[in-house]
């Protein structure tokens, strides 16, 4: 029984996320999809938003759950059973990081094991990041991101712009 994590921010999650979700989650027994709670980092939709999208857009999968963790994400896998952790890698530009990410980590817990899933290559572009800067001037994210992400990123610019 193989039970790996897959740990981001998922501000929010898009279609490439959600690809390696349903990858991950046809490889390993287990999935578990956990959000990043980081308060050093401003995220633009709260912890219980995002993981409330991923819990919808997963309810259908069996194998795959949803938690969120805060802290050191070695302190979560080291309570739990976990037997790897999985990562999207979509471009060169992404190794340096993952690389550097999945080394801290066996530092810090010794044996916990990063698993590199490569993007799609029609996701290779997409992040969070440039998913909310489209969105933030009005621009049509619908093919990039669930409905359900589209629907509360409009809603979320739209109270913005009304204040
Ligand atoms: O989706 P992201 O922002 O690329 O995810 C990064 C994340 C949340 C997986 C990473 O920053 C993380 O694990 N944060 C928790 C704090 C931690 O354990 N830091 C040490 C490893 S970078």
């Amino acid at each position: 029984m193989k039970t790996v994590v897959y740990p981001g921010s998922f501000d929010p999650v898009t279609n490439g996320h959600l690809d390696i979700v349903q990858r991950a989650a046809a490889i390993f027994d287990e999935l578990v999809v956990v959000v990043a709670d980081n308060p050093n980092k401003k995220s633009f939709f709260s912890i219980k938003e995002r993981k409330t999208f991923l819990e919808a857009l997963t309810e259908d999968i069996q194998n795959v759950s949803v938690d969120s963790f805060d802290g050191l994400l070695v302190d979560y896998v080291a309570e739990r059973n976990v037997d790897a952790l999985v990562r999207g890698l979509r471009a060169v530009t992404d190794f340096e990081m993952e690389f550097q990410m999945a080394l801290i980590n066996t530092q810090l817990h010794r044996g916990v094991e990063t698993v590199f899933l490569v993007t799609s290559t029609e996701y290779s572009f997409l992040s969070s990041s440039i998913i909310k800067e489209v969105a933030s001037f009005g621009g049509d994210v619908s093919t990039l991101v669930p409905s359900i992400v589209d629907a509360g990123l409009k809603k979320k610019f739209a109270a913005r712009v009304d204040k």
